[in-house]
């Protein structure tokens, strides 16, 4: 290291924050208390770091002040501990960014109504942080996003601050950075992308290894040594653009093979396979294989949105992303399919969609989280409201449906009984929760649209049962 203390002995600020960092000294911000910058932060605070978390949504800030958690999976007990213990607060108040020393920012990154990225979260955070920037101060961005939004867009108004944080090239061996490391930053940036699973019980957050990236060397090792406190392994990348890659390329892995066994899907519907029983067996093979599942359509923040943040970036290299273009298509198409297929089954049995009363089983985007962002269970309901259906839902963990950005529907759950089922004229399987008895819903139901394969263990009645 250069530039250490021409004046007397003094450290730079990235070696002091260094220092501070392995003596736990350090204090962790968390911008965004979402569902995963909450785990985030209580991780950090677990550790032994003092951690201040900025939301800017009062409500949250005023539950998590007094010891409440707002996602299921995290009890308020973990909230709790930390606040007794003096290692977390919450806060709405960004003056409260100079007295952290490390800030990770977790806000949201959507499409917008043109499906661009809205990048208004990021930028509002980088605008609040900007006049607090201080010399030491490590700033991560952790949001999905596409390469270059840490270095070309974060960077430039967190610099507004008059501090210096050049831009400059590293290499790495993917443990350490491997360049030798100029002490010439005021302050330090970096991209980690978040790769939680909510709801996931073999991957706790510190179980799943942190990819790091810096606008320089300094950024990079100073992140490695914050998240080498906290995460049992560190990945490290050549730039804050490869770290954003890759958080890019393992979403749309996804998204593509999901795409591909849900076409597959329609094709084995036709030729009468059950594409579950397929992959169950293609998933034997111990090598060269994936499996992913058919489902109703995407859902979730991430998958069904990411991808499209890379198609944006790459219109500007003149670059079409075909792949990401078509499994677009094949996955967004999946609400249209179940809502004919339940119109094919219902004419068999001499029925319409029109008046028919179809209950909609879970409204979550995926089984046992309290999480219905992009959930194809709306699309579903909006299609067969459309085409002239009476429909409700049940779901444990939404006992009624609050306003979203794009749905308003003043619903609330029904409660899941034998008496409750036989009035519908269909239930729809759409979120597969374990809390849910199918072999329940199969014998008290007239028809079942299962779209998950949740009742492949119900071994009564199955002439009612539709996969699709
Ligand atoms: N949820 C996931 O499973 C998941 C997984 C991996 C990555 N991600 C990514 O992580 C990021 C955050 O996602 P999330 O699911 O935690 O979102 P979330 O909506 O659950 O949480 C975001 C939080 O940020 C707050 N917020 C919004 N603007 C703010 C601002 N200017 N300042 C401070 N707080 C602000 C919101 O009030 C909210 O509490 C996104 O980029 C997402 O793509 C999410």
């Amino acid at each position: 290291m250069t530039r250490q203390d021409a004046a007397g002995g003094k450290q730079t600020p990235t070696a002091e924050l260094i220092s501070k960092i392995r003596e736990k000294k350090a204090t962790v911000g968390v911008v965004g208390l979402g569902y995963v910058g909450l785990p985030l932060i209580l991780l950090f605070a677990r550790k032994g770091f003092a951690t201040i978390g900025f939301d800017v949504d009062p409500e949250k800030v005023e539950k998590l002040e007094r010891g409440e958690s707002y996602i299921v999976h995290i009890p308020a007990a973990s909230v709790a501990e930390e606040l007794k213990a003096k290692r977390f607060r919450a806060t709405t108040d960004f003056r409260l960014v100079r007295d952290v020393d490390a800030l990770l920012i977790c806000v949201p990154t959507p499409l917008d109504e043109h499906r661009e990225p809205d990048l208004s979260f990021i930028r509002g955070t980088a605008g609040a942080v900007a006049p607090h920037v201080r010399p030491g101060h490590l700033i991560v961005l952790e949001s999905t996003t596409y390469p270059g939004t840490t270095d070309e867009l974060l960077l430039p108004i967190l610099s507004k601050s008059g501090l210096r944080c050049p831009l400059s090239a590293y290499t790495t061996d993917g443990k350490t950075v491997t360049s030798p490391i100029e002490l010439e930053s005021d302050f330090l940036v970096a991209f980690s992308p978040e790769r939680e699973d909510p709801g996931n019980k073999n991957f706790q957050t510190h179980q799943i290894p942190k990819v790091i990236g810096g606008v320089n060397a300094e950024s990079a090792l100073a992140a490695q040594t914050l998240y080498g406190q906290a995460f049992g392994q560190t990945v490290m990348v050549s730039s804050s653009r490869a770290a954003e890659m890759t958080k890019l390329l393992e979403n749309i892995y996804r998204c593509v093979n999901i795409a591909l066994v849900n076409e597959l899907k329609l094709l084995c519907m036709r030729m009468g396979i059950n594409i579950w029983e397929v992959i169950e067996s293609a998933k034997t093979k111990p090598f060269g294989f994936t499996p992913f599942y058919p489902g109703p359509g995407l859902g979730g923040h991430c998958i069904p949105i990411d991808p499209f943040y890379l198609t944006w970036k790459a219109r500007e290299y003149e670059f079409p992303t075909r792949f990401i273009e078509l499994a677009g298509q094949i996955n967004s198409s999946m609400p249209e399919h179940v809502v004919n297929a339940m119109a094919e089954a219902l004419n068999q049995r001499k029925q319409c969609l029109q008046d028919s009363r179809i209950l909609i089983l879970g409204v979550a985007y995926k089984k046992d989280i309290d999480d219905l962002r992009e959930s194809p269970s709306l699309r579903l309901i909006k299609l067969l409201q459309e085409r002239g259906a009476r429909v409700d839902y049940h779901d444990p963990y939404f006992p009624q449906l609050h306003k979203m950005r794009h749905y308003d529907f003043k619903m609330a759950s029904v409660e899941l009984s034998p008496e409750n089922l036989a009035n519908y004229d269909a239930a729809v399987i759409a979120t597969d929760h374990s809390s849910i008895d199918y072999g329940m819903v199969v014998r008290h139901s007239r028809l079942v649209i299962d779209t998950r394969y949740a009742t492949r263990h119900v071994a009564h009645d199955r002439e009612k049962i539709v996969l699709c």
